[in-house]
């Protein structure tokens, strides 16, 4: 196990006297055992079953105890990685929830980079604390959709697809929403091209999603190269088509609806492309429910990684700008994803409407 280097004044909170995590944090309370420390806490980290009901009962008292600021960070990491979990993390405040590691790997490394992200975003509030690099978000965004265009010359041409250049596009896109993926949001929307567009949202979506939900940084990345990738197949489809204002005739949709086998196809033909890429390009318009195309897959079969793709592709597509019409208000975006039911993952629907309303309500207060 590694040293710790997290901030004096992090407190864990644990429910198991055991927890190797003891070791590494300056102040501890372990519910129903030790008592709270005295000092202000910096940050929070909560270790506990989140599906028993007396330590959720505990934590509570605990939590309301804790001496801490309203806009200290409060970090869950689940030790059962299900809906009843993440939804008590959420009805208890979390601004991060890291998901369980089935794996026993050590999960105070991802924790690092939860509160690397945290100092980066304190420092951006106060400018002579900063210790990263600032980061312009209309550069990154420049950046991201420039690898856009060539992947999209090239499949056109049909070359094959640079993945360093996907690489280095998801880099843009994780740099470009670190601070603020609000103001990314913006930034994109300004995009004419509604392909790129849209695909710089995904992303951007995807980037912050993974990474609320504790995807290592690994895998967070995979996820939006993927992600930028995710409708390469509209390459092959006419123009007129992916901008017609009204509804599409049965025959266009079923051309439009080839997109993303066109894509998988595309992309497996190099032999180079890794198989989660080539999974969500083909997967993501799959529902849970079994009426998603195009193979019609159900629950289980359709893996985090196309789910999380799924919800940000709906997402993405309602709030987009087209020319034909405005940007649909995120709250009714919402209101649409939660009105699907059983056809995406609730439990991600909720995660990212907590990490772009919140930020949204503070925005909208501090301009009052
Ligand atoms: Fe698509
Ligand atoms: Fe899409």
């Amino acid at each position: 196990m590694h040293s710790p280097v997290r901030a004096a004044g992090t407190l864990l909170i644990t429910d198991d006297r055991d927890d190797a995590a003891l070791a590494l944090f300056p102040d501890t309370l372990i519910l129903g055992v030790s008592a709270m420390p005295p000092a202000h806490a910096s940050a929070v980290v909560c270790h506990v079953a989140l599906a028993a009901s007396d330590a959720v009962d505990a934590l509570e008292t605990a939590l309301a105890a804790c001496r801490r600021r309203p806009d200290t960070p409060l970090i869950f990491v689940l030790r059962d990685d299900d809906p009843l979990s993440y939804a008590v993390a959420n009805g208890l405040g979390a601004t991060r929830i890291l998901a369980a590691d089935r794996a026993g790997s050590d999960w105070t490394r991802r924790l690092d980079l939860a509160s690397s992200t945290f100092a980066a975003k304190r420092s951006a509030a106060t400018p002579a604390g900063g210790a990263e690099a600032a980061v312009d978000t209309s550069t990154e965004a420049e950046a991201a959709a420039a690898v856009l265009a060539s992947l999209f010359a090239a499949v056109t041409r049909r070359a094959p697809v640079a993945m360093a250049d996907v690489e280095r596009g998801a880099t843009a896109v994780l740099r470009g929403i670190r601070d603020d993926l609000l103001g990314w949001i913006d930034v994109v929307r300004r995009y004419d091209d509604s392909t790129y567009q849209h695909c710089l949202l995904v992303a951007g979506f995807c980037a912050a999603l993974s990474e609320r939900i504790g995807f290592s940084g690994t895998r967070q990345h995979l996820l939006v190269q993927a992600a930028l990738l995710h409708d390469i197949g509209k390459a092959r489809v006419p123009l007129a088509l992916l901008n017609k204002p009204g509804a599409l005739t049965p025959a266009e949709a079923t051309v439009v609806r080839r997109h993303p086998t066109d894509g998988y196809y595309m992309l497996a033909a190099q032999g180079d492309i890794p198989a989660v890429i080539r999974e969500v390009v083909l997967h993501h318009h799959e529902l849970l429910d079994g009426t998603g195309y195009p193979h019609g897959l159900r629950g289980a079969r359709i893996s985090e990684e196309v789910r999380l793709s799924t919800v940000c592709d709906v997402y993405a597509a309602l709030v987009e700008r087209r020319p034909y019409r405005q940007p649909m208000a995120s709250r009714a975006a919402f209101d649409i994803l939660v009105g699907m039911g059983g056809k995406l993952d609730t439990m991600l629907v909720a995660a990212l409407s907590e990490m772009l309303e919140m930020p949204r309500a503070a925005r909208l207060a501090g301009a009052c």
